[in-house]
């Protein structure tokens, strides 16, 4: 009962239909991964494989034929879907059991190997002079590295031919005609904090100066100071003196006097030096203080009037103080550091031993 071309059906043939399931049945079985499967699906289970399209030719046989062939087909892809799914549900398996190991987290790890910076030291210790002063009801005064002449000398009672120059080893910008300095001290930002704001004025300023310097333990051309300012109606000495020692408090500890030596600065008057006495030995003379007992801690006066009229501040109205010190000097004697050096290396080992606070 041949009636219908078996050449043309040939995809219809029980081993045509074998061959496909045999095929199919083995490349889900080469398959070692779910994308691999869904890959051989694609190819002998899908809407273009051999038995997708053998099971279309049905439709073009005699009816008498239909019946066997359809059998045939739906038997063979019975058997690929279920070796497809056999086959799935293995490696999902597979794949499950893996990723429990592949995943697995060991709470017993240490969390925290990332390595660490540290905040530079004159970074904290800008921020915790700061906050020293802003508790106090000052403003942080900041100004620009670089700096007119007229800001950084002229305005604070030096004058070109001013002797008190020479003192600061003087870094000018190309050409120095154009009387352009990179500042050689925080004053300048007092005065501009004056100019910009008038009186009553209390402000601190932390800041990089520049001076040309050679570099050894103690100098460095490129240092930072820290200054105040406080201009207002009746200001004294005795404000001076009280904010020092209110400020030496707050950075060194209790129990620790300060003392004032007559000194010179063109922009203050009277004008004198700062000393602290030892915070290690508390002025019996040790190493730190090479046996003074006292250390060195900055400059500091009553306002010159020169400097107030050059702001625009009336002299005989307002009177104040200023006093400013080096803060790589107060960080050396602060930690016991020997060497200035060590600021500007970049060394961790020197932050980390301040610790990340924030
Ligand atoms: N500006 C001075 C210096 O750098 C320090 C100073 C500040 C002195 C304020 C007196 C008053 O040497």
């Amino acid at each position: 009962m041949s009636d219908y071309d078996p050449v043309q059906v040939s995809a219809l043939l029980p081993e045509s239909l074998a061959r496909f399931r045999d095929e199919a049945v083995a490349a889900f079985a080469a398959s070692s991964t779910l994308d691999d499967l869904a890959a051989a699906r694609h190819a002998h289970a899908g809407d273009r494989s051999p038995i997708a399209l053998a099971n279309r030719e049905i439709g073009a046989l005699p009816p008498q034929a239909k019946a066997d062939a359809g059998k045939r087909v739906n038997e063979v892809r019975q058997a690929i879907t279920a070796a497809f799914d056999a086959r799935r549900a293995t490696l999902e398996r597979d794949r499950d059991e893996r990723v429990l190991v592949d995943e697995v987290v060991d709470v017993t790890l240490p969390w925290d190997r990332a390595p660490k910076g540290g905040r530079h030291p004159l970074t904290m210790i800008q921020e915790l002079v700061a906050d020293v002063f802003v508790a106090m009801g000052y403003e942080v005064a900041e100004g620009p590295l670089v700096e007119t002449e007229w800001h950084n000398f002229d305005a604070l009672n030096m004058g070109p031919d001013h002797p008190a120059r020479t003192m600061h080893d003087t870094i000018w910008l190309d050409p120095p005609s154009r009387g352009v300095v990179l500042r050689t001290h925080t004053s300048p930002i007092q005065l501009r904090a004056l100019l910009d704001r008038g009186a009553p004025l209390y402000v601190v300023g932390p800041g990089r100066v520049v001076r040309n310097d050679p570099i050894d333990a103690t100098h460095s051309a490129v240092f930072h100071q820290v200054e105040a300012l406080v201009v207002d109606e009746g200001i004294t000495m005795a404000h001076l003196r009280g904010t020092i020692e209110a400020f030496a408090r707050a950075v060194f500890g209790e129990g620790l006097k300060s003392r004032m030596r007559p000194s010179y600065f063109p922009f203050t008057e009277p004008s004198a030096e700062v000393d602290l006495q030892c915070f290690a030995c508390k002025g019996d003379g040790c190493r730190i203080c090479s046996g003074e007992g006292w250390i060195e801690w900055g400059g500091c006066g009553m306002v010159h009037p020169n400097v107030l009229r050059a702001s625009g501040v009336d002299p005989d109205r307002y009177s104040g103080f200023a006093f400013g010190m080096g803060l790589e000097r107060l960080l050396m004697f602060r930690h016991g550091i020997d060497d200035m050096r060590h600021f500007f290396e970049g060394d961790v080992r020197l932050t980390h031993a301040f610790g990340t606070e924030l």
